[in-house]
């Protein structure tokens, strides 16, 4: 097609589903049977033929805020009116510096400074360049080594994929950053199949650091990288005490440790960020998703001395401060800022925990694990078939979950709506029961 043809082409429903090569999705199985969502509000997101779907997952984590938001919506036009798009370098518009000193004002500890980026991948590769110069600056550029966790999700990028765990995400792109080396994931079945919040077992896990260093020295070592709750591969709470040992050994060996909180920043754990709810002070913060609640922008978090290193440097692209993105992050820190947005996740949060150990305690030959903490939660199933098939008859009942974790409540979520949710696993537990 010519771009002129492709101009006065004015049916918006997709005939063609080829040319887009989906990402982390089955694309000939979901060309077979498409799932189109063609609109969201609060809640709910909405098929073609006007179908309802209670959406679990808060838009993957995006939408703490739910969706649709008249509030974000204002600012979105207002700003794409007044000023569709500056130059990141060079110049700058009054918005990027305002977003900056609101999300340094409420980053937890001395992440004082900001560094805008559009997706987590694009922060997380920033976070760990940041952590490079920053040594290499001080003098002490044989620190080069980074360390992130088995089962660690950071995104797509070469550096992410890296320090990641997933081996899936890993397998295909050769022999990725050098230097780089894991900590053990923390998630054990054994003991932790049936938790309520952090796991009491598996702080010591974290003293595999120990090992680490005595085998490279901690003068090749320049960072830690791990996310404070796994979201990827499960949700996979840390153990207490896990995160400020961590702490205590990067600091005892001049280590920077690099909270990943693309997830669990901005009240997704019932504080604003995990580094405020387990007490550690991150040397660097990633924060991404629902810092515009569903609109492309991430940010790097760090205290001014790590920021110098970048000075430096060049890093950054060209739609960094892309201003729609930035308004679309204002409005939702305001929203925020006047309701009792981590208050309202705990609350509902809880009633999601208790209700799936009852479902549990109701189906326990098919539900093999509970975990998680209020707001992030998980089941574990007796087989990877029964997992799926929970998923299908979800879908079939209007119920949107991402497969690897049940979660998520957002905002929107009532008390009406976490019921619905249980209701549904419960009828669909009950189906598969009897049919095994
Ligand atoms: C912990 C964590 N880090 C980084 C990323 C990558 O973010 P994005 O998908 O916006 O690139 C994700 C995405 O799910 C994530 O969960």
């Amino acid at each position: 097609m010519s771009l002129s043809e492709a101009r006065l082409s004015t049916d918006t429903r997709p005939n063609d589903l080829e040319a887009y090569w989906m990402p982390f999705t089955p694309n000939r199985a979901f060309k077979k049977a498409p799932r189109l969502i063609t609109r969201a509000k609060d809640m709910y997101y909405y098929a073609a033929d006007g179908r309802a779907v209670l959406d679990a997952t808060a838009g993957l984590w995006c939408c703490n805020a739910g969706h649709g938001r008249e509030e974000i919506v204002t600012a979105i036009k207002r700003q794409a009116e007044e000023l569709d798009y500056a130059p990141a370098f060079q110049f700058a518009h009054p918005y990027a510096f305002e977003l900056a000193s609101r999300v340094a004002a409420l980053a937890p500890g001395d992440l004082d400074h900001v560094f805008f980026c559009n997706s987590g991948s694009e922060a997380v590769d920033t976070a760990l360049k940041i952590a490079l110069a920053y040594h290499h600056v001080r003098g002490e550029g044989a620190r080069t080594r980074l360390i992130g966790r088995e089962r660690g999700y950071h995104g797509v990028g070469f550096g992410g994929i890296s320090v990641g765990g997933i081996v899936a995400n890993r397998k295909l792109f050769g022999t990725l950053l050098a230097g780089v080396d894991h900590l053990p994931a923390t998630y054990n079945r054994e003991h932790q199949a049936f938790s309520k919040g952090e796991p009491e077992w598996g702080a010591h896990l974290a003293d595999e650091l120990e090992r680490i260093i005595a085998l490279h020295d901690a003068s090749t070592i320049a960072a830690v990288i791990v996310e404070p709750m796994a979201g990827s591969t499960g949700v996979l709470p840390a153990p207490k005490g896990y995160l400020q040992r961590l702490r205590a050994i990067c600091d005892k060996y001049g280590i920077l440790l690099i909270l990943d909180e693309v997830i669990t920043g901005f009240g997704r754990l019932g504080h604003a960020f995990a580094a405020e709810r387990y007490g550690v002070r991150p040397d660097l913060a990633v924060l991404g998703k629902a810092i515009a609640n569903g609109f492309p922008l991430a940010v790097v978090g760090g205290r001014a001395d790590l920021m110098a290193g970048v000075a430096r440097t060049w890093i950054s692209s060209t739609l960094a401060t892309e201003s729609v993105a930035l308004a679309a992050a204002q409005a939702t820190l305001e929203v925020f800022a006047h309701e009792d947005v981590c208050g309202h996740l705990h609350r509902m949060g809880t009633r999601l925990l208790h209700g799936l150990h009852r479902l549990h305690r109701k189906h326990a030959d098919l539900v093999t694990g509970v975990g998680g903490i209020a707001e992030m939660c998980f089941l574990h199933f007796a087989s990877e078939n029964i997992s799926r098939d929970v998923a299908r008859g979800c879908a079939a009942r209007g119920l949107l979950f991402k497969r690897t974790a049940y979660n998520f409540v957002s905002l929107a979520h009532d008390e009406e709506t976490i019921d619905r949710t249980l209701e549904t696993l419960g009828e669909v537990l009950a189906k598969a029961e009897e049919e095994t």
